[in-house]
């Protein structure tokens, strides 16, 4: 690897206690160019602008994949990936479904174990707080015909975080839109699935609604993700969340959610769910919760879903009482080391 360390760093200015998530970068970042068939040297060097073309085919094309993660400090400082693997698999699958180039194991952990290690002081400590990271592959070669392109950049960089929906949401139950397609890219982390996910998520916080929750494009009968997050209902005491698929994103949050349902025991029922069957389970005053779960967000609780310009409202449950904030709390402690790690998911940096 070769390391150019920066002569500026901007950490000293850093404030742990007031900052915007997305929008400040720790100190350094991760480049590495593929041309002429192969990746080149992972680069760390200071975080800053890179001069590319407009014609560059990643923003022409959207040949563009990224990937969520965290780091978390624990109370005595020490500090851990969570599952870092499960991002490098998936990108990989994102890479490979838009046609662009795989990277190696090694480009990719050690780019990242690297990055987070010199900027380890930017990583806030406490409760919620973590840092985001965002490992992404892009299409930059310059040229306008419609075609895979030939050179590509793969990019680590990152901004701490707090999570960032902590107020129960509204959330529009999609009639209309949807998010991913059979035979699409729905399964891929794709630059672009976001960019047509903004436009229907737009419409409904003109309706008052804070998200919308996917519905399948040839039904929308069922239940796919919501905002950006794999979702999850709970009716009595069954938890449900529909299966994978080629429309709906393997998140690393739900698949960890799901395990620790069944450690606890918690009936977890992996398949598809009808709007109709929550509609009904809200009306008979059998539907509990509802709620999406990502890296970024961690868990995103509902308070309303709106249908068919009704808005179902659920109850809001203490840490007691749901489901949802139970696991979430599981999660946590084990991302955090503040519980043991029996899946063995932390990885110390
Ligand atoms: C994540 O949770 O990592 C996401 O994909 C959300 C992100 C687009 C902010």
């Amino acid at each position: 690897m070769i390391i150019h360390k920066s002569t500026n760093p901007r950490i000293s200015s850093f404030d742990p206690e007031n900052f915007s998530f997305g929008n400040t970068f720790i100190d350094h970042m991760i480049i590495c160019e593929f041309e002429d068939g192969k990746w080149g040297d992972v680069q760390l060097v200071p975080y800053g602008q890179l001069p590319f073309s407009p014609a560059m085919m990643g923003v022409n094309y959207g040949q563009a994949c990224f990937e969520g993660m965290k780091a978390y400090k624990d109370k005595d400082g020490k500090v851990f990936l969570f599952r870092p693997e499960k991002n490098f698999a998936r990108i990989n699958k994102s890479a490979s479904r838009l046609a662009m180039p795989e990277v190696t194991e090694e480009m990719f952990l050690e780019g990242l174990k690297a990055l987070v290690d010199i900027d380890r002081n930017w990583i806030p400590q406490g409760e919620g707080m973590s840092l985001y990271i965002r490992p992404l592959i892009f299409a930059t070669e310059e040229a306008l015909k419609a075609r895979i392109a030939n050179k590509y950049m793969f990019a680590i960089v990152a901004t701490p975080a707090k999570s960032y929906y902590t107020e129960p949401v509204s959330v529009k139950i999609s009639d209309f839109y949807s998010r991913a397609a059979n035979g699409g890219v729905g399964s891929a982390k794709a630059a672009g699935n976001y960019a047509a996910s903004f436009y229907p998520t737009k419409l409904a916080m003109e309706e008052g609604y804070d998200q919308i929750i996917w519905t399948d494009d040839s039904t929308h009968e069922f239940f796919e993700e919501s905002g950006t997050m794999n979702v999850f209902v709970r009716i009595n005491d069954k938890i449900y969340t529909p299966p994978t698929s080629e429309k709906i994103l393997d998140g690393i949050t739900r698949d960890s959610f799901i395990a620790l349902a069944n450690k606890r025991g918690i009936e977890m029922k992996i398949e598809p769910i009808s709007v109709k069957a929550v509609v009904e389970a809200q009306k008979n005053g059998t539907l509990k919760e509802v709620w999406g779960v990502g890296t970024a967000v961690v868990t995103s609780v509902f308070q309303a879903l709106g249908y068919k310009g009704e808005k179902l409202m659920l109850p809001i449950l203490t840490l007691e009482d749901s489901f949802a904030l139970t696991l979430q709390k599981d999660l946590v402690d084990i991302q955090t080391n503040n519980a043991e790690d029996p899946f063995g998911w932390r990885v110390l940096v």
